[in-house]
């Protein structure tokens, strides 16, 4: 771009380079900013765990200016479906890849090549993920992909079901006395041993189907075999379902409940604090030679 234009007020007659200005000079518009005001660009946001209500205010406001959004099953359908019925109005074109747990309608190569595709043909385009686009959700691929495509991205977070969905079994992830670290792991291949003890929280997305050897796995560790275990099903969904076990019994009762994916298992103390934790789940420990509940069953 060679274009020259005059300066205002307290420049030289002289011509200035366009390329000297800031971006957005207020009264020097050109036709470059009118087309960049006109070019595509993707927005990645979080939708959250599927409940609108938990999708933020900023990734609100892109899918309403959005021209197409492109959105994944799990939690981001749940969300559109959601706000249509409150009455909210998007005007954008969706498009599903409907991802659903361990099956890609689209490949990631595709939905990559899309975004790019609709992006250059000037259109604002909305990602809509489940959770945060950045947690287990390839998010950082989809932007690597555009800014290799030299395509314009921004990431709006979400609120991700790794805290989400054990908060909606009253699960808190740390509690003062229970639990002061939390790790946050796959499934969908085998775990590996992880250091702690029952108050090192560990949660596990994608877990179900590898569930009976990560529960071996963790109850080796210091954790044992008596650590409690929660595991929530469709979190904020109709199907939304509590089991509360130990690691010793968990994928008993998850084959005899039939438990299924979407899920987020929890592994720690913090479990005794859920509503649907049984008594029996509550361990007496020693405080001052006293024997005292480590925590309340609500
Ligand atoms: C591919 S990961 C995506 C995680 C997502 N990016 C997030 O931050 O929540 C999908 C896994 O998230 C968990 N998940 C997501 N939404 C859920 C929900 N509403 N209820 C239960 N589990 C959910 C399940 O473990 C599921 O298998």
């Amino acid at each position: 771009m060679t274009a020259e234009l005059s300066a205002g007020r307290g420049a030289t007659p002289q011509a200035t380079r366009l390329e000297t200005l800031p971006a957005h000079t207020p009264g020097f518009e050109t036709r470059a900013d009118e087309r960049s005001s006109t070019r595509g660009k993707v927005t990645l946001v979080g939708a959250g765990p599927g409940d609108p209500g938990l999708l933020t205010l900023r990734g609100l406001r892109a899918l309403e200016a959005a021209d197409v959004i492109v959105a994944d099953r799990l939690g981001a359908r749940g969300v559109l479906d959601g706000l249509a019925a409150e009455g909210v109005d998007l005007e954008a074109e969706i498009v599903d890849v409907g991802k659903l747990p361990g099956h890609h309608a689209v490949p990631q190569d595709a939905i990559n090549e899309l975004l790019v595709t609709l992006a250059r043909d000037g259109r604002q385009v909305v990602r809509l993920k489940g959770g945060d686009p950045f947690v287990f959700g390839r998010g950082g691929e989809e932007v690597a992909f555009c800014h290799d495509a030299g395509v314009d991205v921004e990431v709006i977070p979400g609120i991700t079901s790794a805290i989400s969905v054990p908060a909606i079994a009253g699960i808190p992830l740390t509690h003062r006395g229970l639990a002061t670290t939390f790790t946050v792991v796959t499934g969908h291949d085998q775990i590996q041993a992880l250091g702690g003890g029952r108050d090192h929280t560990v949660v596990l997305l994608m877990g179900i189907g590898t569930l009976a050897n990560s529960a071996i796995t963790l109850a080796r560790g210091e954790r044992g075999g008596r650590c409690p275990v929660a595991i929530i099903e469709d979190g904020y969904g109709p199907g939304q379902r509590v089991t509360v076990g130990t690691l010793d019994t968990i994928a008993l009762q998850a084959a005899r409940r039939g438990i299924r994916s979407p899920a987020v298992v929890v592994v720690g103390d913090v479990v005794t604090l859920s509503p649907y934790a049984p008594f029996s789940l509550i361990e007496p420990v020693e405080i001052s030679g006293r024997a005292e509940p480590t925590s309340q069953s609500l």
